[in-house]
């Protein structure tokens, strides 16, 4: 049976790169991201569009921090890829629950 990987952060750089990459290697992958808008969320799309179009890839569009959001991504996966960012320091200080 072929392993299922959830990459969090699947929009992302460090995220849409591994997903690409695990595609390849023949694992399924389910995507998670909430496209923060850090930076133009339009590159994240972009990230995503060609990718989300390959068998064995789907994508959830959540909320780390929703409550369940988790538990829910986490159901039938072997292995979690955790990949999100809150870039910015200084944000980090100011808006700590961003
Ligand atoms: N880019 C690099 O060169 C590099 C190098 C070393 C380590 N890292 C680390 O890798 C991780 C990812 O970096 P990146 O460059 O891909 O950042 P990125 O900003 O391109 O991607 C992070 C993704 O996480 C998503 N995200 C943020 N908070 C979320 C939440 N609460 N729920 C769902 N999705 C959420 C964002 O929408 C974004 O698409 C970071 O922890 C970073 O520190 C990056």
């Amino acid at each position: 049976m072929t392993d299922t990987v959830l990459v969090t952060g699947a929009a992302g750089f460090i995220g849409s790169h591994a997903v690409e990459h695990l595609l390849a290697k023949g694992f399924k992958v389910r995507g998670a991201d909430c496209f923060d808008d850090y930076y133009d969320v339009r590159r994240k799309r972009a990230n995503l569009e060609e990718i989300g179009r390959r068998p064995g890839f789907e994508f959830v569009e959540t909320d780390l921090r929703a409550r369940d959001a988790s538990r829910d991504l986490c159901k039938g996966v072997d292995v979690v890829l955790h990949a999100p960012a809150c870039a910015r320091r200084s944000r980090t200080r100011t808006a700590p629950t961003r």
